[in-house]
């Protein structure tokens, strides 16, 4: 039997930081996210490979089970593959392959696409029906039992795919739109500990709360009208509020030397809005381009680790390519 499954990654694509404030975001599904491929073996042995961090690894199942030891020191991406397989129980071995076609740790996701993903595939494998939303939630359940606590923003985005906004209340929505969303995505390869940007940043709002609250209440208002123009497809709009967007996160301090150099070089090539995705303190910045997207590509990859996407309508899906 060979099964094949793939789950996307995410951008945030408006109201970083300002969500942790109670002020609502959008959050991206991208066609870019983590490649399972499945395949039965006739004796008991499972082997795990994730090449992108050149892991490779063979177990034996015992009485059904598969018998690991997690890095919960680390909270390594394999801990989420080895707590998705001890939901399940199997009367033979497989080969396991996960191939990670985005960055890890640099606010896209990647975990909850690693989790999403082989939980399809070994549902598929193991011939159990899991609708999305159980799949949501046991995703989620995973990430909090290796990383403490877990907003449910990554596992849905991986698992129903499309663009969400995140109201005041926490609350995911749909958003419908009918519009193209090219973005290119760029890595300065630094990470920034997003717990102690976080941090930084409420240090900042009880030392200057009417500032830093305004900027809040305008990042409010930005995703609100982005949500808008996502509705009525008014892509102009949506870049001026990507530029405004990372002017107001530059101003509380999430900003970086590599973050601003990728942004200017994108609006500088003609992506009609750019800015910092994620917790910023290094990761990623998004690009939008709707025009010019290869010109804008060549010159942020010649410098950066770069991909173009689109948004992922779908979220996972899987299927059973050979019986
Ligand atoms: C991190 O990807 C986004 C932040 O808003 C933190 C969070 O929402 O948990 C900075």
């Amino acid at each position: 039997m060979k099964i094949k499954a793939f789950a996307p990654g995410k951008v945030i694509l408006f109201g970083e930081h300002s969500v942790v404030h109670n002020k609502p975001a959008i959050a991206v599904a991208i066609n870019r996210g983590v490649d399972v491929e499945l395949t039965s073996r006739s004796d008991n042995n499972v082997t795990i490979e994730v090449p992108l961090i050149n892991y490779s690894k063979e177990h034996e199942l015992v009485n059904k089970k598969l018998v690991f030891e997690l890095d919960s020191q680390n909270k390594m991406i394999t801990d989420y593959i080895y707590e998705v397989i001890n939901l399940f129980e199997f009367d033979t071995g497989f080969d396991l392959t996960i191939d990670i076609k985005m960055y890890l740790g640099a606010g896209l996701g990647s975990s909850a696409a690693v989790t999403v993903s082989c939980m399809k595939a070994l549902s598929l494998f193991n011939h159990i029906e899991m609708d999305k939303k159980e799949i949501a939630t046991k995703a989620r359940d995973i990430e909090i039992k290796i990383q403490g606590a877990a907003s449910p923003i990554d596992t849905s985005m991986s698992t129903y795919g499309g663009i969400i906004y995140i109201n005041e209340e926490f609350e995911l929505q749909r958003i419908n739109f009918d519009m193209d969303l090219p973005l290119i995505v760029s890595n300065c390869e630094l990470s920034g500990n997003t717990g102690q940007l976080v941090e930084s940043v409420r240090q900042k709002y009880v030392k200057y709360p009417e500032i830093v609250g305004n900027i809040f209440n305008a990042m409010q208002e930005i995703s609100k009208n982005a949500k808008h123009a996502l509705e009525n497809g008014n892509s102009e709009e949506l870049g001026d509020l990507m530029n405004l967007n990372q002017g107001l996160l530059d101003s509380i301090g999430v900003n970086t030397v590599e973050l601003s150099d990728m942004v200017y070089l994108s609006r500088k090539f003609g992506a009609k809005g750019s800015k910092l995705t994620g917790s910023g303190g290094g990761g990623c910045i998004i690009a939008y381009c709707p025009e010019n997207i290869n010109r804008i590509y060549e010159e942020l990859s010649s410098k950066y680790p770069t991909f173009k996407c689109e948004q992922s309508d779908e979220g996972v899906y899987g299927q059973i390519i050979q019986e």
